[in-house]
């Protein structure tokens, strides 16, 4: 069945450019949404607008870092001058940093957090007030299972990831009066730049390639396997759809059934 459920609603999504991000913002085009890719990451981004525009909608890619209110602020302005409107907030941008804990600098701390926990909060606190005056609309944070469990040489990325599904909570309690929802998507190991990078970086230090490291992370997953980018994207879409109206404050574990908290 071909799904056409967000035709002529406006998604933003931060982190655009690439990974899950990119594959969230290519779904909602496939289904009739006006895109707008917010992303430091230039050529893909441009790239990524560029595939949604083929997929016939209007695309833009608009140059924004998550950390700066000022530039979420102009990317937000661009949105509305182009559209008029907003109704889907994806805040996809993300970092993966991990050390063993005596290593973790504060530097390293702090441009984590900044990225992936204000970022988040900046992005939500931007479009907020546009979805709480049109009484309508959603916001789909993305964690990680790091936000529900943890491992070894990961205590900035878990520490953000939890506080992503703290943030989600707090402000799904607020904008429900307004019949907006704010929900979390936790993805397990999905198959992106990041992980890769994460694969080379991890793998080197236990003494494995990337390929051997990937596979050992499949053969923990129950399914035995990897998450595609788009597989993320499609919970991603249901959270934005009618289906999920009443479903807010949640933190959906998108991840073969790895933590299942
Ligand atoms: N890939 C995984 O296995 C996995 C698992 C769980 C959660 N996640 C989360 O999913 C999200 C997307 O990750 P991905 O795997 O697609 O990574 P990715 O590296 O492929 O994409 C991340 C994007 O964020 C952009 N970005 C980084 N810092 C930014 C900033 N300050 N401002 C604007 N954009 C910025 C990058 O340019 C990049 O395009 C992240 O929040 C990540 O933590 C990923």
């Amino acid at each position: 069945m071909e799904l056409n459920r967000f035709k002529g609603q406006v998604a933003v999504i931060t982190g655009g450019a690439n990974g899950i991000g990119r594959a969230c913002a290519v779904r909602f085009a496939e289904e009739g949404a006006n895109v707008a890719c917010l992303d430091l990451a230039a050529e893909a981004n441009e790239a990524a607008a560029a595939e949604c525009r083929g997929l016939g909608v209007d695309a833009l890619a608009l140059s924004c870092n998550v950390t700066e209110p000022d530039s979420l602020k102009a990317a937000i302005d661009a949105v509305l001058a182009r559209w008029g409107r907003l109704d889907i907030l994806v805040a996809a941008a993300g970092i993966y940093t991990g050390s063993p804990l005596a290593d973790v600098s504060l530097r390293q701390w702090q441009r984590l957090i900044d990225i992936n926990l204000t970022g988040v909060f900046l992005s939500n606190q931007a479009v907020a007030p546009i979805l709480m005056a049109q009484k309508a609309g959603s916001i789909i944070n993305i964690s990680s299972m790091a936000g529900k469990t943890s491992w070894p040489a990961s205590a900035e990325y878990s520490a953000s990831k939890s506080g992503v599904i703290g943030l989600t909570r707090s402000v799904a309690m607020e904008l429900a009066p307004f019949g907006v929802t704010v929900n979390a998507v936790c993805p397990g190991n999905t198959k992106t730049d990041m992980v890769r990078n994460v694969a080379g970086m991890i793998g080197q230090r236990d003494g494995m390639t990337v390929d051997e490291w990937l596979a050992m992370r499949a053969s923990d997953c129950p399914m035995k396997r990897l998450a595609e980018p788009w597989e993320i994207a499609g919970v991603v879409a249901f959270l934005a759809s009618n289906d999920s109206r009443y479903l807010t404050g949640q933190a959906l574990e998108v991840d073969g059934g790895l933590v299942m908290s």
